[in-house]
């Protein structure tokens, strides 16, 4: 891994593994501490290396799963069995092969009614997470949240023309904008109030959102994945060396 540089930090990764291993050490060294430790993930196809990796390596029996309670940051409305299922597909992947507690994981209910779970998604950050005062509205405080970015820049579920930086609310409801897929997601507000913020993008086809958004281009302008960051902590990028071949020399 190369860090390639410091402000916002990116760090460019040789191989899907290297960027998986570096997560799960982190996960590892975090999981050694006294404290709970509160992680959001990204939901789509980025993290399912990761929760493989981890899941068929050492770190799976080293990690102390009792000391980290995982989130996320989005999810569609779709059952916990249905395919396209974040939450589903993380315990598919990883929570069912480790040995954590069913009370450190807080999925986002898909299966219900959209209104309702984002209520009770909201609820549950509200009764789990520390929380602070920014600009008057109450924020739940993460440890570290993790984003996957989409071509057209979104993060999470919020997408491009469709997302309120200033909101109130910590979760909102978003309609997938090709699909109208229901989807509920933390609010801007909320992802910006956490301790670290790292986005991941693999592969060839971030190439061009990835260089949109960190070299700044003026079509970057309004793009979440370009505006959300951290307003306490570290904004960091994972990328490999497909996702970060159109990054300006430094
Ligand atoms: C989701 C996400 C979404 C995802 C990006 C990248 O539920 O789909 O949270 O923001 O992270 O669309 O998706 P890929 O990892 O599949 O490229």
């Amino acid at each position: 891994m190369i860090t390639y540089r410091e402000d916002p930090k990116i760090c460019i990764f040789d191989s899907n593994d290297a960027m998986a291993e570096s997560i799960a050490q982190q996960w590892l060294n975090l999981s050694r501490g006294t404290e709970i430790v509160n992680i959001s993930l990204s939901g789509g196809s980025t993290p399912k290396h990761i929760f493989g990796f981890i899941a068929h390596s050492d770190y799976a029996s080293q990690i102390n799963w009792k000391h980290l309670h995982f989130w996320w940051g989005d999810e569609r409305c779709v059952s916990p069995k249905h395919e396209q299922s974040n939450y589903g597909e993380a315990m598919r992947l990883l929570f069912s092969q480790v040995l954590i507690p069913a009370d450190n994981l807080h999925p986002i209910h898909g299966e219900l009614l959209p209104e309702k779970a984002c209520i009770d998604f909201k609820d549950e950050m509200e009764a789990c997470l520390p929380l602070c005062t920014v600009s008057g509205k109450v924020r739940p405080i993460y440890d570290w949240v993790i984003l996957g970015i989409g071509e057209d820049g979104h993060t999470a579920s919020l997408f491009p023309g469709c997302t309120d930086s200033e909101t109130s609310q910590n979760a909102v409801l978003a309609y997938h904008p090709d699909t109208q897929q229901a989807r509920v997601s933390l609010s801007a507000p909320a992802i910006c109030a956490a301790k670290r913020v790292t986005y991941l993008a693999l592969g060839e086809g971030k190439k061009q959102i990835v260089a949109v958004l960190l070299n700044n281009e003026p079509s970057s302008e309004g793009l979440p994945a370009g505006s959300i960051k951290s307003i306490q902590g570290p904004t960091e990028w994972y990328l490999d060396v497909q996702s970060a071949s159109g990054l300006n020399e430094q």
